[in-house]
């Protein structure tokens, strides 16, 4: 913990605002243009509160409202409000990816909160990139702050079924290819699948990453678990902004939140809720703004020794909703207390043993315990071998299990427009045993590495009655998903990694146990493949695309840009002239 406080004097505001000279008269008239009167911004603690909605974002429609929550709590704080909105990275209609513009949104949160008078932040965000965008910012920015999530979404309907976000359109649109859902239905799918603000309600990469920054305790504890049309949801915004502002006075930033043990428990957090595959890359990503370097292996060796215990889509059977009237978050983290950094701080000021203490389960089915768990092992598995010399990812508990040992040929897409234009096509050569690899949809191939990886199970495997088969990319895959998809392949194809080598027919042999993925293929004639080989031709000629691809690292780095690490807070403050 920092040993200062602050007072109203040393407030980093006050540079801009307390000056007897010409440059703070005009901040201060132009304040005052906006309606507010001296005492209001002078000697107080100014909260920027970066909002991340626009109508492009239907998980974040409830936060011009939540927005007037949190604005409340600060002023009852004796904290000055000020909305800044940054770019809003909707998942579903951002296209190529959101997660090419997660980079793009931290460093706007980063230098919104440095050009501008801000002491304290409050940040919302909530599907999937925005969270560890807002974040990535903060962190690098390094003044006091606190995450409000969105909160999911209501679980969905259709006629007595209910519905998980992504998993179960994943499930029925199987159904609709394989000609055994009607268009009536499938329309009515449609309309009972997504009913309320929110985000995805499955234990996708939203609520994967909202759960992960809890347990990393930069929001209040259980804040992430609350349901986004809950009152409950109000009054967390309101406490969060009022919190801030002591914050603030505390002088709490994030690098005395975020140590290895915070880090350490988000990770042991995610194997034992069946986080997304996507949590690994951010939360790489983030530990590394921190100055701390987590690699791939530290996930594998949580996920062996912690089983999962969340029940919830796609690994298990429940939604998010359930989870919170079960205990959320923080009954989940008590069932996993004998493994956690019980005394870690979190931005309300207590440890993670006083967060976790009066906390119960309320439903044993949605959250088990260590010794009746949804699977004995993590969420998910590292793989190395010569496939990926940097390592992959599987999510093994969303795996068909008579995958999980496998050797078969491989089967190429050279990429997503190969891959769409052949994929249902009859005379396609495969069969249960083949392996898909799809090639160039990694950080800088396809650019962005988009959720490609849950390629789809060809038209003529699934008229066999076959719903999984592996399937190999360097691309990433929804939270929501499910399948045997071996992802975030390392060092990706369009850099000339092995899996840019891979021909039709190639032998590859997956064992989870061992985590190992091999391409059993001569050396030699890799050799020769490599020589031959030439990177394919970038669409990224111009713009924030050009400055994406020559900036990004990979995926076990975290897909940040080479050029945000570094210390925390080490920028020097603006001059102001
Ligand atoms: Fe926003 Fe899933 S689309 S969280």
């Amino acid at each position: 913990m920092s040993s200062s406080q602050k007072n109203p004097k040393n407030l980093r505001s006050q540079r801009w605002y307390a000056p007897d000279d010409l440059r703070s008269f005009g901040h201060r008239s132009r304040t005052k243009q906006m309606g507010y009167h001296r005492e209001e911004f002078i000697d107080r603690p100014v909260i920027g509160i970066i909002n991340t909605w626009n109508e492009m974002n239907s998980c974040h429609t409830h936060f011009p409202e939540r927005v007037k929550d949190v604005k409340r709590g600060v002023f009852s704080a004796g904290g000055f409000p000020v909305e800044l909105p940054a770019i809003s990275l909707g998942e579903q209609l951002m296209k190529p990816t959101a997660m090419m513009y997660r980079n793009f949104l931290s460093m706007e949160v980063e230098e919104l909160l440095r050009s501008y008078p801000i002491d304290g932040a409050v940040l919302m965000g909530g599907c999937d990139k925005t969270t560890p965008g807002i974040l990535l910012g903060a962190i690098s920015m390094n003044i006091p702050c606190i995450y409000v999530p969105a909160g999911a979404m209501l679980k969905g309907h259709w006629r007595d079924e209910t519905l998980g976000s992504g998993t179960d359109v994943w499930k029925f649109w199987d159904e609709r290819r394989a000609g055994n859902l009607s268009e009536k239905e499938w329309s009515e799918i449609e309309d009972g699948i997504a009913r309320s603000p929110g985000t995805c309600m499955t234990m996708g990469t939203a609520a994967t990453m909202m759960s992960m920054v809890d347990s990393l305790g930069m929001s209040l504890p259980g804040a992430s678990s609350i349901p986004a049309v809950d009152s409950n949801h109000n009054r967390m915004a309101s406490l969060s902004g009022k919190r801030v502002v002591d914050l603030v006075w505390e002088d709490i930033k994030p690098t005395d939140i975020l140590t290895e043990h915070s880090f350490e428990n988000a990770i042991i957090v995610q194997m034992a809720i069946g986080g997304s595959t996507n949590g690994i890359i951010h939360l790489t990503a983030l530990a590394r703004r921190t100055a701390i370097k987590l690699d791939l292996e530290k996930f594998d060796r949580v996920s062996k020794s912690i089983p999962l215990l969340a029940n919830i889509k796609p690994s298990g059977k429940y939604l998010m909703e359930d989870f919170y009237y079960a205990g959320g978050i923080l009954a989940l983290m008590k069932m996993l207390k004998e493994h956690l950094n019980l005394d870690t701080i979190t931005v309300n000021g207590n440890s993670v043993r006083q967060n976790i203490e009066e906390s119960e389960v309320f439903n044993k089915d949605v959250i088990r315990s260590i010794n009746n768990p949804v699977s004995s092992v993590g969420g998910t598995a590292i793989l190395h071998g010569s496939l990926a010399p940097n390592g992959a990812v599987i999510k093994p508990t969303a795996a068909e299990k008579r995958l999980w040992n496998h050797k078969g040929p491989a089967l190429v897409f050279k990429d997503i427009h190969d891959l769409k234009s052949r994929i249902d096509s009859e005379d396609l050569p495969v069969s249960p045993d083949s392996i898909l690899v799809l090639q160039n949809a990694g950080p800088i191939g396809a650019p962005g590495m988009p959720e490609w990886g849950q390629l789809p199970v060809p038209k003529k495997l699934l008229k066999q009655g076959i719903r999984d088969i592996i399937r190999i990319s360097d691309a990433r895959m929804s939270g929501t998903s499910y399948g045997a998809c071996i992802l975030h392949v390392s060092p990706e194809s369009a850099l000339g990694g092995p899996l840019a080598l891979v021909k039709d027919g190639d032998i590859i042999q997956l064992d989870v146990e061992r985590r190992e993925i091999n391409l059993l293929v001569k050396e030699s004639e890799l050799e020769i493949r490599k020589k031959k080989w030439s990177p394919p031709e970038s669409k990224a000629t111009r713009g924030y695309a050009k400055l994406f691809t020559k900036h990004v690292n990979q995926a076990h780095e975290g897909c940040d840009f080479d050029f945000l690490q570094g210390v925390p807070g080490e920028t020097p403050e603006p001059e102001i002239f």
